[in-house]
């Protein structure tokens, strides 16, 4: 029998169920499409009926019809307040719902309460319907801007009152996803774009043993690195010591033979080196910039990486081991930022003495 060529655009794989919602002129879903050279699992929606759409947006209807032609479900009219209860999408369920940059249109200045809480009224009312149309391990993921006073939203806050647990925040960048280009959405200037600045697509999973053991492990984590950040003299010289240059913890989990590998990364031994590259190198930034991370620290460091590469893999089969690798790059870069970050504002502190 002939399997279906997968295929992945940053967070989407081809044979994801995917719904998105809030589309302004449909580009996004597009991106997707001719990305993953189908959109048979792609179900596209508006709050805009038709009529609206072809009015707001001078693409619409060229985009909406490519994307009908590459076999998406299109449908208007989908209010994700009560999306649940939609005709179209009652019995479905989703590996990806996506809503990006949710905004409850134009009511006065950003940063005004009121208005706050009108965008973050429809982001709950998004969370209460989205939570229960996801397939088991699905994910819905909001796109957002996390600069002031966009951060005043709290979306990880306004998630988690509805059991749904922040799992990655990862940053937005538009140049990953061709040809989508992002609306307002509303008023006179619906059909342009609003500057990006800083964003991220925040990821979100109902809470589940796995995913709570995980927060647990996150938690104590983040309580002894707390811990030892009070109590150590912060040391920024290089460590001869470095864990690294000791020789790592062994790597806490296994590749099987059958793990589907691809940019022509050679099976397990180049892989494991990898990991252990990195995340040694996250481990030698996490020692410079807190000191010496005593045994417990690192355990519960080796317990969220394994379960995390567990996630990983379980979530979707044959989803590529690189890309594992690319968090884990991540997680170095972002170390290497906070040592950097912690070095400039020693080096303020001393010149104020
Ligand atoms: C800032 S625009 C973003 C549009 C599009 N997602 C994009 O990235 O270009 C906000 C979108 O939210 C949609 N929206 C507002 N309230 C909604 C609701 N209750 N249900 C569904 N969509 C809604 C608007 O129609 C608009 O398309």
């Amino acid at each position: 029998m002939e399997t279906e060529e997968e295929k992945w655009i940053k967070h989407y794989s081809s044979l994801h169920q995917i719904l998105l919602v809030g589309e302004g002129d449909f580009s996004f879903s597009l991106s997707l499409a001719l990305g993953f050279g189908t959109a048979s699992n792609i179900t596209a929606s508006s709050l805009d009926s038709y009529g609206e759409l072809i009015i707001k947006y001078k693409n619409a209807n060229a985009n909406l019809f490519a994307l009908k032609f590459n076999g998406a479900s299109i449908l208007h009219e989908v209010d994700v307040k009560k999306m649940k209860l939609h005709p179209g999408l009652e019995k479905r369920k989703f590996d990806r719902i996506i809503y990006n940059f949710p905004h409850a249109g134009f009511h006065g200045k950003e940063h005004k309460p009121k208005v706050i809480k009108l965008h973050t009224n429809l982001v709950c009312e998004f969370f209460r319907n989205a939570r229960d149309m996801l397939q088991e391990n699905g994910e819905i993921h909001v796109s957002h801007k996390t600069t002031y006073p966009f951060n005043k939203w709290k979306i990880e806050d306004l998630a988690s009152n509805y059991a749904l647990e922040l799992i990655e925040c990862a940053d937005f960048k538009i140049e990953d996803y061709p040809g989508y280009t992002n609306k307002k959405g509303a008023g006179s200037k619906c059909d342009e774009p609003f500057p990006l600045g800083k964003c991220s697509t925040f990821k979100f999973m109902l809470c589940t043993a796995g995913a709570t053991k995980l927060a647990r492990v996150r938690k104590r984590k983040l309580d002894l690195v707390t811990v030892k950040y009070q109590e150590i003299p912060i040391q920024i010289e290089h460590q001869p010591a470095a864990l690294f240059d000791r020789g790592l913890p062994s790597c806490p989990f296994t590749f099987t033979n059958d793990m589907p590998l691809h940019n022509g990364l050679t099976r397990h031994s180049s892989i494991r080196n990898e990991c252990r590259r990195i995340f040694g190198g996250y481990l030698n930034h996490v020692e410079q910039t807190f000191g010496r991370i005593g045994y417990d620290v690192r355990g519960s460091l080796n317990d969220a990486l394994r379960l995390g590469f567990e996630r990983y893999t379980c979530e979707v089969r044959g989803r590529p081991l690189s890309g594992y690798i690319d968090i884990l790059e991540e997680l170095r870069h972002l170390s290497v930022l906070r040592s950097e970050w912690l070095r400039q504002m020693l080096a303020i502190l001393d010149m104020q003495r």
